[in-house]
């Protein structure tokens, strides 16, 4: 069952390229996005967009609120499900709200999705799992095709995830009249990404030099700006649940109004800097922490000349919306090593279900 590999979150790991390749199955054509589905709904007059998930759902609604910002004058905000429903957001007919699941079956997720049709709003769910909960309840469904998913972290479910809101966001922009500029060039890397996902897979014995650093530390700091505080937020996440290692996610420029104050002598702080805008910042930022003794792990797509890192994870050249598909490939080993050197039974972490059903 776990196809040769020692544990089903590694195998899930390995399957991301056809994961990835299946989503994206059928759904790009030369640079037009195939999503019949959303044919069914009125668009024209939405002037909010809400991304409701838990956990790592939620760390892709991140994700798609920071795109949908850049790319429409509309409001877009992400909040975990549990949040959301006490929050008294805003919502009406011209609200849009995008469910994320990989379930399908999270049970804060499934209320507030009940609660915003009540309110009057659109809804589109992202799931994994065919015929769950939340198709029921949403007006549509797009699935990410990535099998099923064991092993409680979720892994392929995430990039998956990530792939196919892209393709959402993009279609949804278009739908609003308004095709971001850069359009065509994320679509032409999208379509490489199941062969960059491999490239990453192959640099796991790296990633293991490095998680032997991360294994006998109490804490890991997470830092980066922008889409890379996704990648943060994930990376953490992932550590802490399977290795039980502490791991706190900061953005890079908030280091010094207060977390900057944890890092001494031999801190290991795991720093993503793949944003042109500010990863200049970053490094910056990550000088900060070298200064006072940080191990830092930098995760980049350029050269870095001006600082000599000793440790350094390349990933290759993309368009930098998508970088946090193959940065995520790299945390995830980097999670999964360090916790099978921890004897970690990375399956079926203590105290966690696959599936939320309680609130
Ligand atoms: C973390 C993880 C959880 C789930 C969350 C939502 O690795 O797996 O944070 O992402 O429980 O689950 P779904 O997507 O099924 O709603």
């Amino acid at each position: 069952q776990k196809g040769g590999f020692e544990t089903y979150m590694l195998k899930e790991i390995y399957e991301q390229p056809e994961a990835i390749r299946e989503t994206l199955r059928g759904r790009i054509s030369g640079n037009q996005i195939i999503l019949p589905k959303l044919d069914g709904l009125d668009l024209s007059a939405i002037d909010r967009i809400y991304i409701v998930g838990c956990g790592t759902a939620y760390h892709v609604g991140i994700y798609g609120s920071t795109l949908l910002q850049r790319w429409l004058p509309i409001s877009a905000i992400s909040t975990p499900a549990s949040e959301f429903r006490y929050g008294h957001p805003v919502v009406d007919e011209h609200t849009l709200c995008i469910y994320i699941s990989q379930s399908g079956e999270t049970a804060d997720t499934l209320a507030a999705l009940k609660m915003t049709n009540e309110m009057g709003a659109q809804s589109i769910a992202i799931a994994n799992v065919l015929g769950s909960s939340i198709s029921r309840l949403a007006n549509v469904t797009l699935y990410t095709c990535a099998g099923p998913e064991v092993a409680v972290a979720s892994t392929k479910a995430f990039t998956t995830q990530l792939v196919l809101i892209t393709l959402l966001i993009i279609k949804i922009a278009e739908m609003m009249g308004r095709r971001p500029q850069e359009a065509d060039a994320v679509l032409h890397d999208l379509k490489r990404m199941p062969e960059i996902v491999d490239d990453m897979l192959k640099k796991s014995d790296e990633v293991k030099e490095y998680a032997e650093l991360l294994k006998d530390q109490h804490d890991a700091y997470f830092i980066g700006r922008q889409l890379d505080y996704v990648s943060v937020l994930e990376g953490a996440l992932k550590l802490k649940e399977i290795s039980y290692v502490h791991a706190d996610a900061y953005y890079a420029g908030e280091l010094k109004h207060g977390p900057i104050a944890l890092i001494e002598q031999g801190t290991v702080v795991i720093a993503m800097a793949t944003q042109p805008e500010v990863a200049a910042k970053t490094i910056s930022n990550i000088e900060e922490t070298m200064a006072r003794g940080a191990n830092v792990i930098l995760i980049t797509n350029k050269e870095q000349p001006a600082l000599k890192f000793d440790r350094v994870m390349r990933i290759p050249e993309i368009h930098p919306t998508l970088t946090c598909i193959p940065v995520t490939i790299l945390l995830q080993l980097l999670a999964y090593h360090t916790a099978t050197e921890k004897g970690r039974d990375v399956d079926k972490p203590r105290n966690l279900a696959k599936s939320v059903t309680v609130e």
